[in-house]
């Protein structure tokens, strides 16, 4: 056993019972720069909201939704609807039938929002729906102008999982290019969608550039695939990335995924999900740094596991003071359902939780730590196969002669190559360790 359970719930700094509430609450998210004083209500009578951002600047609210984006001024206004769908498709069509007339029978399909995004500099707007195997389109944040649908090569596709919250995405910002880190979950489909990939931005929405993987060789990619050996003995195996943000060096995503200690192997039994808090360097386009780690919640003795919505942000000045924290601390705010299980249709008992990134990465850093000095287990179960042990690993140079027999000398010299990325993420050269068994799946 890696992590006992009361280890691995980080102490929640506070914790209160929220009821369940609407798909679109939003918790905690800071007010829009410009919004009126008093209490504004939009409500959508036709569709179902999946997803919001606001804009930094303007305070404007982008809102996905089923067959639908919209604009809403920052007193919740409608200004622009843009409509996405339905479209003439079938999700057994691959590749869709907008690329090649396809064999299923084709019907009116709802195109569910599953992720939504600024791009600042683009100053468009990036929504990914459900329909066509998950193709994004590109619209002008003024008024939803539809700029571009890239849809013509395997890359344009993020997955066709109907769920809405299922995906979630961080861009990378630099002077010239700019880079989207995308989670999602992949329904079954190991072969067509990795479940986290780094995928390039470019200005031109027609470029074959479009999505394509930041780096590809012959050995690595920025990109991990389940492998499908998980699926055929977790058939219901997948990772739902509910939230992604940035911190630092780092791009984070919480994800929910089926715990496959607690679930039987033979589909017929329940199963049970744990939520887990995933990290990347953000400047390793090789995906060395992979590193997850699980996160929950206990409220009198209950623990609450089913991460349903979160949000970073600073703290004001009165919860920096409350908490002893400094008003500069990223706080991560996560809302968890009760229990384990009915993922889909998750208990109405919420707790609304409180995490620094601090906390979190102390945490990380010591199992990091702790399985180089060859303590406990690699516990990555769903990419690996199986519990590998940690090795005990001590420097670049000693560590070719710890290698187990499984390695290869290729791994080796990339073990190495780790100290080179430590210089932009100070902690990845500690992630050798993960890197090894990332390595042995991808290559
Ligand atoms: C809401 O904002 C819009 C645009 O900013 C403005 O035209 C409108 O008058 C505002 N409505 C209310 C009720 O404040
Ligand atoms: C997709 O096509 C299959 C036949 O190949 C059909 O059974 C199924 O109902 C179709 N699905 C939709 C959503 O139209
Ligand atoms: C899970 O959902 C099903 C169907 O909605 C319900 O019958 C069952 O009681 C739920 N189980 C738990 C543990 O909440």
């Amino acid at each position: 056993m890696v992590f006992s359970c009361s280890s691995l719930l980080l102490l929640p700094l506070l914790s209160l019972v929220l009821f369940s509430s609407p798909i679109l609450s939003a918790p905690a998210a800071p007010p829009p720069p410009s919004v009126p004083s008093g209490r504004v209500v939009y409500r959508a009578f036709d569709t179902s909201l999946t997803h919001l951002t606001v804009h930094q600047s303007t305070g404007e609210v982008y809102v996905g939704a089923v067959n639908r984006v919209l604009k809403l001024s920052a007193n919740l206004t409608e200004l622009r609807s843009h409509m996405t769908g339905p479209v003439e498709d079938n999700a057994s069509c691959y590749p869709p039938p907008s690329v090649r007339s396809c064999a299923h029978r084709l019907e009116m399909s709802d195109n569910v929002n599953k992720l939504l995004l600024v791009d600042y500099i683009g100053n468009r707007l990036v929504a990914c729906g459900s329909i066509w195997q998950g193709v994004c389109q590109f619209l002008r944040l003024e008024d939803l102008f539809k700029l571009g649908e890239p849809h013509h090569r395997k890359e344009h596709y993020l997955s066709g999982a109907r769920e809405a919250d299922g995906m979630a995405g961080k861009k990378k910002l630099e002077k010239t290019k700019s880079h989207l880190f995308i989670g999602a979950a992949i329904d079954g489909k190991s072969e067509y969608f990795p479940t986290l990939s780094s995928r390039k931005l470019v200005v031109d929405e027609e470029s074959v550039d479009m999505f394509s993987l930041v780096y590809q060789d012959e050995f690595v990619s920025s990109q991990i695939k389940i492998p499908s050996d998980t699926l055929s003995l977790y058939p219901a195996f997948d990772i739902y990335y509910v939230y992604g943000f940035s911190s630092r060096t780092y791009v984070y995503f919480l994800t929910l995924q089926l715990d496959t200690q607690l679930t039987q192997m033979d589909a017929g039994g329940e199963n049970f999900f744990t939520s887990k808090i995933v990290r990347m360097c953000s400047d390793d386009t090789e995906f060395y740094s992979y590193v997850e780690f699980p996160l929950g919640c206990t409220k009198d003795g209950i623990e609450y596991r089913l991460v349903q919505a979160a949000y970073k942000q600073k703290p004001g000045r009165r919860l920096a003071q409350a908490l002893g924290l400094s008003e500069s601390d990223d706080i991560l705010f996560v809302v968890f359902s009760q229990g384990q299980k009915n993922r889909s249709n998750p208990p109405r008992e919420t707790v609304l939780c409180l995490f620094t990134l601090h906390d979190i990465n102390l945490a990380m850093r010591e199992r990091i730590r702790s399985c180089y000095r060859g303590e406990g287990r690699l516990s990555l179960p769903w990419l690996l196969n199986k519990e590998l042990p940690c090795i005990h690993t001590v420097s670049c140079t000693t560590r070719e002669k710890s290698l187990p027999s499984f390695a290869s000398s290729f791994v080796s010299v990339s073990l190495c190559k780790l100290h080179h990325l430590a210089r932009g993420c100070p902690e990845a050269a500690t992630h050798a360790v993960m890197f090894l068994s990332l390595q042995r799946t991808l290559g």
